[in-house]
C-alpha cells in the first residue's frame, strides 16, 4: 500500500468512526434529530467512497460490508424497541454496496488507463535512452572498435557478476547499460593518446582519466540515463579510496560500479594490449585477488572467482566474436 493509498484508508477508518460514533450518541426523541440520522446514514458512502479510491473495488465492499455492519448495530440499538419502525431506513445497506461496486469499478478503470498512459510515456522515454545509447556506440565503433569489443565483453561479464552478487534485475539492466557505455569518453581523446602502442607519459595518463568525466557529459543530453551515468562515473573508483576521478572509497561507491570495476579489470586483463600481452583466467584471478578489498571490491571479486570455478573452463564471455583475440585491444 502507497502513501496515498494508507492516507485514503485511513481517512475511511476516521469518517466512519465519527459518523458511527454521532449516530450513537445522538438520540431518536425528535423528527429533527431523525433528519440528522438520514443524512449521516448518508455520509457513510464517503469512507466508502474513499476505501474504493484506495483498494478499488476490494477497499468499496470491505468498507461497504464494514458501514452496513455499524449502520445495522445503530437501527437496532437506537430502535431496539421497535426495530421495524422505520424499515425504509435498512434500504442504505444496499446503496452501501452498490456505491462501494460502481466506485471500485470505476476506479479499477481509471487505475487501469493511468497505468497504460503511463507505460507508453515509459516505454517512449526507454526507446529514446535507447536510441541515444546506441548513437554513442555506433560513434564508439567508428572511432574505436577494440574498445567497443572491450565494453560487449565487460557487459557480458558484468551481469553474470551482478546477478551472483545478488542485484535486483533493475540493477542488473543499469548494469549492463553502464558496461556497454563505460568507456565512451575514449571517443573525444586525441589518437596519440588512445591508440598508442606503449605506456603513457604521465600527462597522457592524467588526459585519459578524463574518459571518466568526458563520459559523463556524453549521457548528460540522454534523458533516464542518470543513474547510468552516476555508474559510469564511479567505474574508476577504488574500495581504498585510491581511484579516480573522485576518490570514493567503500560503500560510497554504487554496488553496480564495484562489480563493473571488477568486470572491467578482468577483462583488461584477459585481453591484449598495446602494453601487455594477455593473462591467462588463472593468472587473472590470482593477480586481482592480491587487489580484492584495496583496488577492487573483494565482494565482486569472490563473486568473479565463483562464476571462473562454475563455468567448468568455459569462457565467461558469451559471444565468441567478442572473445579476446589476436591483434590490439583497448585500453584500460
Ligand atoms: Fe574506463
Amino acid at each position: 500500500m502507497d502513501p496515498e493509498q494508507a492516507y485514503q484508508v485511513r481517512s475511511a477508518l476516521a469518517w466512519a468512526a465519527v459518523i458511527a460514533a454521532a449516530h450513537f450518541l445522538l438520540g431518536t426523541s425528535t423528527h429533527a434529530v431523525h433528519g440528522l440520522h438520514i443524512l449521516l446514514g448518508g455520509l457513510f458512502i464517503v469512507p466508502v467512497l474513499k476505501a474504493a479510491v484506495a483498494l478499488e473495488l476490494r477497499g468499496g465492499l470491505i468498507a461497504a460490508a464494514v458501514v452496513s455492519v455499524l449502520y445495522l448495530a445503530h437501527i437496532l440499538w437506537s430502535w431496539r424497541n421497535s426495530p421495524m419502525a422505520n424499515q425504509d431506513q435498512y434500504a442504505m445497506i444496499g446503496v452501501y454496496f452498490v456505491v462501494g461496486l460502481s466506485a471500485g469499478q470505476l476506479v479499477r478503470s481509471a487505475n487501469f488507463r493511468k497505468w497504460q498512459r503511463d507505460e507508453v510515456i515509459r516505454r517512449s522515454r526507454q526507446s529514446e535512452m535507447v536510441q541515444g545509447l546506441t548513437g554513442l556506440l555506433s560513434a564508439l565503433a567508428v572511432r574505436d572498435a577494440d574498445t567497443l569489443a572491450h565494453s560487449r565483453r565487460v557487459a557480458s561479464v558484468a551481469v553474470k557478476i551482478g546477478v551472483r552478487t545478488g542485484l535486483d534485475a533493475d540493477a542488473t539492466v543499469r548494469l549492463r547499460l553502464a558496461a556497454l557505455v563505460h568507456d565512451i569518453g575514449k571517443t573525444r581523446l586525441s589518437d596519440d593518446i588512445l591508440f598508442k602502442n606503449g605506456a603513457l607519459t604521465e600527462e597522457q595518463t592524467a588526459r585519459m582519466r578524463e574518459h571518466v568525466e568526458i563520459a559523463v557529459g556524453m549521457l548528460r543530453p540522454i534523458a533516464g540515463t542518470e543513474d547510468i551515468a552516476r555508474i559510469v562515473s564511479m567505474h574508476h573508483e577504488c574500495p581504498d579510496g585510491s581511484g579516480y576521478p573522485k576518490g570514493l572509497a567503500g560503500d560510497s561507491i554504487a554496488p553496480e560500479a564495484r562489480v563493473l570495476r571488477v568486470a572491467d579489470v578482468f577483462a583488461a586483463l584477459t585481453e591484449p594490449r598495446p602494453y601487455h600481452t594477455p593473462l591467462a583466467v588463472d593468472d587473472a584471478l590470482a593477480h586481482m585477488g592480491g587487489l580484492a578489498g584495496t583496488k577492487v571490491d573483494a565482494a565482486a571479486f569472490a563473486a568473479l572467482n565463483s562464476l571462473v570455478h562454475d563455468s567448468g573452463g568455459r569462457s565467461l564471455f558469451e559471444d565468441p566474436e567478442t572473445a579476446p583475440a589476436a591483434g590490439l585491444g583497448a585500453r584500460a
